[in-house]
């Protein structure tokens, strides 16, 4: 049986893909030091609880379990939280996987799939975005991730390695029948805080209404989790099959607005999402849509939900049952 290892398979794409790789047959090794992450995300035979900065730990692992990939998901994700803090974006983002890195290429594990962001193109000038659009990201978060991709395509020419980059547009929803969903604290992503806005009644801030979008809102390609967990899963079946390093973008190709979200939250709710409208965040484009055509023609992938209220039901599944705080 093909062994992975998945760091930061505790956390919200890790364990869905962890999941995954689970059902596909795939003996899986979680490591994560659950900073971020949830004990209750992984089967405790599978958890390692160790650090991404503790390389000889991850050394000794990687010779012990021989997998044929890892597929590297642990990293802090909160654009807001790597601009007031960003020494702690670099350290945990770049020195972490840089840890990971050393420890791979002295076990002689050649194979990666990275968690890499759509936060790396900035303010795109044009959408659809390609993956051969500038990388300019407006964040230590989008910078983080830059970073690494860069490390990886050099790593590749010293060191030979493998790897493919998934550069994630909005992932969002959940597999609530395993019992997996969104939860990070504290959430900062539109569709969990708006299911709790029409649990609560509590008004959720919108960040702006005067964009140069038909509604005023903000555009974003939100990606169902199990059709991204499906992109990791062909990204090592790719490498296995031999595949050359690449990058992919992935989203859905379409886009919803803040008030398309919002009214398809209501729709799937029954419910009212009370709301107050602010002004615009820092750092945010008006418009995130990915053209992901190299990753449907390379990888063969396709996502399964292609209706926002689809996917938001899903997250609804999830979000009902949990308690309120
Ligand atoms: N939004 C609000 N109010 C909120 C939260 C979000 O109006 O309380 C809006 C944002 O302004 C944005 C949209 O909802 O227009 C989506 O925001 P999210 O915070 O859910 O997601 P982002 O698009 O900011 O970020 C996501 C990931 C990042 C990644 C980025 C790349 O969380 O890690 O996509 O596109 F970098």
């Amino acid at each position: 049986m093909s062994k992975i290892l998945v760091t930061g398979g505790a956390g919200y794409i890790g364990s869905h893909t962890t999941h995954l790789l689970l059902r596909r047959g795939y003996d899986v090794t979680v490591v994560d030091d659950l900073s971020r992450g949830y004990r209750h995300n992984v089967a405790p035979e599978r958890l390692r609880v160790l650090a991404l900065a503790d390389t000889n730990g991850l050394r000794r692992l990687l010779e012990a379990e021989r997998p044929e990939a890892v597929v590297h998901f642990a990293a802090y994700i909160a654009v807001g939280e790597s601009i007031g803090e960003p020494e702690l974006y670099f350290s945990n983002n770049v020195g972490g996987s840089l840890s990971l890195l050393a420890a791979m290429s002295q076990a002689g594990v050649g194979r990666l799939v990275f968690s890499s962001t759509a936060a790396l193109y900035g303010m795109p000038a044009r959408t659809p975005i390609t993956e051969d659009m500038p990388i300019q990201p407006v964040s230590p978060y989008g910078e983080s991730k830059a970073m690494v991709e860069k490390i990886l395509g050099w790593l590749g020419q010293c060191r030979g390695l493998r790897s493919v980059a998934l550069r994630y547009f909005n992932a969002c929803g959940a597999e609530p029948g395993s019992g997996l969903g969104e939860e990070h604290d504290p959430e900062t992503h539109l569709i969990p805080l708006l299911l709790r806005a029409v649990r609560t009644g509590r008004p959720i801030t919108l960040f702006g209404g005067d964009y140069a979008t038909p509604d005023g809102t903000c555009i974003r390609d939100y990606i169902h989790v199990s059709d991204l967990a499906e992109a990791h899963i062909l990204a090592v079946e790719y490498l296995a099959g031999g595949g050359a390093s690449n990058a992919f973008n992935a989203g859905t190709g379409a886009g919803h607005s803040v008030f398309e979200v919002l009214r398809a939250v209501e729709e799937v709710t029954g419910g009212k999402a009370p709301f107050i409208m602010g002004p615009r965040r820092a750092g945010d484009a008006a418009v995130l849509v990915a053209d992901s055509g190299r990753l449907q023609t390379t990888l063969g992938w396709k996502p399964r939900y292609t209706e926002l209220r689809e996917i938001v039901r899903t997250a609804w599944e999830f979000e009902r049952r949990r308690p309120l705080r």
